[in-house]
């Protein structure tokens, strides 16, 4: 028989991962209390409502909150398993910030009890999911925790990365195959019994370093693609070649698939992970530690470009066109479109930069200082502008007439106008 978990789950942070996780887990059945130390996500959660923008979650966590599966709280509650989907960014100098993954092992440990599952799905470095299990265990040496048991282990702790596309959360957290690694056998079989509740991929056992490595490897190799195609739109560009059609062709050879080039890289997770594997194993990382420097390296090639073309001009208007890291989600964490905006309004301190993004209705803070700078609408902004650049393919920019960019300078960082 299918082992199914049928307890009382809490998930700790309610993001673009826990609470998706949690309205998975509670339409299906489960009593789920999400834990949040934002009082603001806590308050919307309890009331039906979903604090960012992600297709179907909202009528998903409203569903679950009006049935009364899903709830939400400052305080950890007991639970027969816990979920962790706290953040993990780096530090200054790239290693893993492991500080927020410690407050929740730490805020979770009191509540824990022999047969209790806990469940790493942040992000983290080869070795975290251990080191959890060793922070549960200082702090309640009456358990007998996997990390240090020879015999059978009294709490079941795994990791189970995450894998979903901001924008497919909701269909991807059900279809997606599964990596469940535990610090013991056993850890990785009790886990498992919680993603058989809605998970239809293949569930994939394993141990806990090595679901942490597979999940950091798989963002890498994104990176490291990424990093080629973007190295080969600056290329191009001193050739005075268009990448798009360089691609267009090399792609028709059977065996290459290039991926496509564009501002720099942004989000949560690809710009962070390699750093991981880096700072784990940093002589043997040359490749990683490349691919990061020359997307890193992108929005200020994009920057340029945008002020060297404005030098045509005697008094120019620039429209930058997309504010998010990717098409048609708010998501603007580590967004390589507001670095670009800044280098430009910093470059050009004296020309007017309209910033356009139906998906932000402000100025981010890191663009609030420039004064030069402001909030326009589509329409109007591409209608006043001297040079156009697109920065995020949202569908509402991709449905721009050719007619209202004639005669203006375009640059397309993403190849959505080709
Ligand atoms: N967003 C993605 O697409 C994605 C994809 C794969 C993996 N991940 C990984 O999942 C993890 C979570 O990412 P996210 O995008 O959901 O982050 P997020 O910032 O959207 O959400 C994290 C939440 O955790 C809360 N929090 C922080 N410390 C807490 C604590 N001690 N107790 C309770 N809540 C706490 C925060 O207030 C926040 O609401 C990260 O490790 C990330 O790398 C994210």
């Amino acid at each position: 028989m299918t082992d199914l978990f049928s307890g009382r789950l809490a998930i700790l942070g309610l993001g673009y991962i826990g609470l998706p996780t949690a309205a998975a887990l509670a339409t299906r059945g489960i009593e789920v209390i999400g834990v949040d130390i934002n009082p603001d996500i806590v308050a919307a959660v309890s009331q039906g409502k979903v604090p960012f923008i992600e297709p179907d979650l909202a009528v998903a966590v409203s569903g679950a909150v009006a049935m009364g599966r899903l709830s939400a709280s400052s305080e950890t509650p007991e639970a027969d398993a816990y979920i962790i989907a706290v953040p993990t960014p780096f530090n200054g100098d790239h290693t893993a910030n492991l500080s927020y993954v410690q407050a929740a092992a730490e805020q979770l440990a009191p509540r824990l009890k022999p047969g209790s599952i806990v469940i790493l799905e942040s992000t983290s470095p080869p070795g975290t999911t251990e080191q959890v299990s060793r922070w549960i265990g200082a702090l309640r040496p009456d358990l007998k925790m996997p990390h240090d048991t020879d015999g059978i282990a009294e709490i079941y702790v795994a990791h189970c990365p995450e894998r979903v596309l901001p924008g497919r959360i909701m269909i991807e957290i059900i279809t997606n195959d599964r990596v469940v690694g535990g610090v013991t056998p056993r850890c990785a079989q009790r886990a498992a019994s919680i993603y058989r509740v809605f998970a239809q991929g293949e569930i994939l056992l394993t141990d806990a370093a090595s679901a942490e490595m597979a999940k950091l490897v798989e963002n890498a190799y994104r990176d490291v693609n990424i990093a080629f195609a973007n190295e080969l739109s600056m290329i191009s560009e001193s050739l005075h070649l268009d990448v798009w059609e360089v691609i267009r062709l090399a792609n028709r050879h059977p065996r290459v698939e290039i991926l496509k080039p564009g501002p720099g890289v942004g989000g949560h997770c690809i710009p962070v992970d390699p750093w991981f594997i880096i700072a784990a194993a940093p002589t043997q990382s040359r490749l990683l530690r490349i691919a990061r420097e020359v997307n890193d390296d992108k929005p200020h090639h994009v920057a340029k470009q945008v002020i060297a073309k404005a030098s045509r001009f005697h008094s120019p208007t620039v429209a930058c066109l997309g504010l998010t890291f990717k098409a048609n989600v708010d998501d603007i964490r580590e967004s390589p479109a507001i670095e670009v905006v800044e280098l430009i309004a910093k470059g050009l301190p004296d020309t007017e930069i309209l910033v356009v993004d139906p998906y932000a209705d402000r100025v981010p803070q890191a663009l609030a200082a420039y004064s030069n700078l402001r909030m326009e609408r589509t329409v109007e902004a591409v209608e006043r502008a001297d040079i156009v650049v697109l920065l995020v393919e949202h569908d509402q920019f991709k449905a721009l007439g050719r007619t209202r960019l004639g005669g203006k300078v375009v640059y397309d960082t993403r190849g959505a106008w080709n």
